[in-house]
């Protein structure tokens, strides 16, 4: 007990006398961006007063974030000449040295930036390569893979940040999931690529061309994520393992579980299994249950860029589409996008019964189609976004059709969307662990286990109630 007083003590005042004593000050609000809303983009996009105001101090926000500033500026997202020529899951850039002092990274982590050649899926099977960006986090001391000698990689796959170049995480200064999921897998040991997902990032073609993010079309996520990889491993030969295993939430929980599909159309050599947390499945099916989660607007590029006869206004209304238009000319993401949505009707009403909406799901969809090798599936049973009973019915019909599938199902009693990471963080880093052992899945498709929490769900912090910031004075990294 003495001997530990003694060395706080010591090492306390090593710090005091070793530094120059400064005068120190409040931490000033670190908004630094002065976006504001034009008044003609006010009276296009038919904002009122507390919309027009919101929609500003969210793009402060969103911009004061970013880590290198904006995409369109930042010659990291400037895709190469040969982005138009080079096959799927070539490596066409890379940034091996990211400087993490732009980024609120947890202490002893690394940070890297690649543009890779993705590949995109369309009806009208007219799939082209197309360039994209990611991000790869290096563990301090990473896990070693027994069965190549390399360091173990987790392929992450994040949820919803925004539709929009500026939306990418590699930009954004907490990689958008921080300690949700990717800052986790770094300290424990997990090189982790992150793809930003096609037209996150690198949003346009060598010749200005913009590229859509074909949002919510799982098996272009899947692509991104499996090309990502391949990327990375041509990169990094001697660090990166062959073997991998992707885990995503919410949209990335679609992606991953889409990624299980691709592996039975079309599978890769090393893939050792998906974990898909509170999974997007069925949209229209989603939207029935909770109506008010913004869908339509987030859904819109990712049809343009899946349906090739789809119209905004298939969807959207006029005042929906001037709304969206507004939000791609300011480059809004998940922030902004909140704050414009609330304001007019902006979407039709059979939206989800559409032609294009019918054909984008029935192609990009998940669950009653095979899977290839194990797959987990986390929903917490307070989510509020993703319906616990429509991923329980996916999980169910998947294995009534296909019972071979090796699908585990856990669910997490009370838990929200993002905060189940959180709930079932010990779950998912043992069953990745388990994959790189080469231990089996559980016998039996669809093997179910409710978790519960120690203390009645009410006494758990329920939501995030915090973002990372930058220290900017010495007494706070006391
Ligand atoms: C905080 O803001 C005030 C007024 O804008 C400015 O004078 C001061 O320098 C700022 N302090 C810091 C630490 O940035
Ligand atoms: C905001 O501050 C960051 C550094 O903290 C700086 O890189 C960036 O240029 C600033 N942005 C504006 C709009 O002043
Ligand atoms: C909203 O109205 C108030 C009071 O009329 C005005 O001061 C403010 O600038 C307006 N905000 C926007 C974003 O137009
Ligand atoms: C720009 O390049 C892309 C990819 O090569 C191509 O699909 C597109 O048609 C080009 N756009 C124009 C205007 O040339
Ligand atoms: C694309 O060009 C870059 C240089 O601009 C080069 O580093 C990269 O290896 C090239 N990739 C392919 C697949 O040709
Ligand atoms: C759904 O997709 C399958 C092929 O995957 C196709 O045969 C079928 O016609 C599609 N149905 C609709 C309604 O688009
Ligand atoms: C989920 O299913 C249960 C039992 O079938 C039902 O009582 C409940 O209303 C459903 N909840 C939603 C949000 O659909």
């Amino acid at each position: 007990m003495a001997s530990w007083w003694l060395t706080t003590a010591l090492f306390a005042l090593s710090r005091c006398v070793a530094a120059q004593q400064e005068r120190i000050s409040p931490q000033n609000n670190t908004f630094n961006s002065s976006f504001s809303l034009s008044p003609s983009q006010i009276s296009s996009a038919n904002l009122n007063n507390v919309t027009a105001n919101n929609v500003n101090i969210a793009i402060r926000f969103e911009r004061t974030n970013w880590a290198t500033g904006s995409v369109l500026t930042d010659p990291f997202y400037a895709p190469p000449l040969n982005a138009s020529s080079a096959p799927s899951g070539s490596i066409l850039k890379v940034e091996d040295y990211t400087d993490t002092t732009l980024y609120t990274l947890p202490p002893n982590v690394a940070l890297s930036r690649i543009v890779y050649q993705s590949s995109t899926y369309r009806l009208d099977h007219a799939n082209t390569p197309v360039p994209a960006s990611a991000f790869i986090l290096w563990p301090w001391h990473p896990r070693i893979d027994p069965a190549t000698g390399k360091y173990a990689v987790v392929a992450w796959a994040h949820g919803t940040s925004g539709i929009f170049g500026e939306c990418a995480p590699s930009h954004i200064r907490n990689l958008w999931y921080q300690y949700s999921a990717p800052f986790i897998l770094a300290l424990q040991g997990y090189v982790v690529v992150a793809p930003d997902y096609t037209g996150l990032g690198v949003d346009r073609w060598p010749n200005g061309t913009r590229i859509q993010h074909p949002a919510f079309n799982n098996p272009a996520h899947a692509n991104d994520l499996f090309y990502a990889v391949e990327a990375a491993q041509m990169a990094y030969p001697d660090e990166l393992s062959e073997r991998f295993v992707v885990f995503g939430h919410s949209q990335g929980g679609g992606a991953a579980w889409g990624a299980a599909q691709r592996q039975a159309r079309q599978p890769v050599e090393g893939y050792l299994g998906t974990i898909a947390a509170s999974p997007v499945t069925d949209i229209p099916l989603q939207y029935r249950i909770t109506p008010d989660v913004g869908w339509p607007i987030d859904l819109v590029p990712g049809l343009a860029a899946t349906i090739p006869d789809f119209d905004t206004s298939d969807i959207l209304t006029p005042e929906g589409a001037r709304r969206y238009d507004l939000l791609a000319e300011i480059g809004g993401c998940a922030s902004a996008y909140l704050q414009l949505y609330y304001q007019g009707e902006l979407v039709k009403p059979g939206w989800a019964t559409t032609p294009a909406m019918q054909e984008f799901q029935n192609l990009t969809g998940n669950g009653q189609r095979p899977i290839s090798g194990p797959m987990l599936v986390l929903q917490g049973t307070g989510d509020v976004v993703i319906s616990t009973n429509l991923t329980t019915h996916f999980v169910d019909e998947t294995c009534a059709l296909y019972p071979d599938s090796e699908i585990e199902y856990a669910a997490f009693e009370g838990a929200d969307h993002v905060p189940t990471l959180f709930a079932s963080q010990r779950i998912w880093l043992d069953w990745i662990a388990e994959r790189f052992e080469g231990k089996s899945v559980k016998k039996g498709c669809g093997t179910k286990e409710t978790y519960r929490p120690a203390r009645r769900v009410g006494a758990y912090q329920k939501e995030l109630g915090y973002y990372l910031e930058f220290a900017t004075q010495s007494y706070e990294v006391a």
